[in-house]
């Protein structure tokens, strides 16, 4: 599953749109029952509309009516791991909660780092998780 997962995050970096940066990033996001939902990062020429990997992954997620989430993996063609920024770990732990980040580098070399350990103390609001709830059970 791991491989399979790894695989589709490299080949949604192929699709990265990114002239301004020329960083490529791919990110793929295993459902609980199986199914892989992936992005690159999407950049615009102004530049705060730049859309992270992560991110897209998500958003492709749950635009497909998924909400419940294992593992999501984060690849560019960089020796450093590429780890999600600040804003995708605050929309990661939203939409996800506690899963496991797995970042593969140029090498193909892994290292997995539970959110919570990237994110340790997110932003909470009490209907966050009422909304979750209220989604998961089927009431949209
Ligand atoms: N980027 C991602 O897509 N994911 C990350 O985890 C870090 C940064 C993108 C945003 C921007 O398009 C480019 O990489 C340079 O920051």
């Amino acid at each position: 599953m791991k491989d399979r997962l790894i695989a589709a995050a490299r080949k949604a970096r192929r699709n990265a749109y990114s002239p301004y940066s020329n960083l490529k990033v791919g990110a793929a996001v295993l459902t609980r029952s199986g199914k892989i939902y992936s992005s690159g990062n999407v950049e615009n020429c102004c530049y705060a509309l730049t859309i992270c990997a992560e991110r897209g992954a998500f958003y492709h997620a749950i635009a497909c009516g998924e909400h419940r989430f294992k593992m999501l993996a984060v690849t560019a063609n960089t020796d450093e791991f590429v780890s999600p920024c600040g804003a995708c770990r605050q929309v990661i732990w939203e939409l996800a909660g506690e899963i496991d980040i797995l970042m593969v580098n140029r090498k193909r070399q892994t290292r997995t780092i539970p959110l919570s350990a990237l994110y340790p103390v997110p932003y909470k609001k009490t209907a966050k998780r009422r909304l979750l709830r209220h989604r998961l059970n089927g009431n949209r």
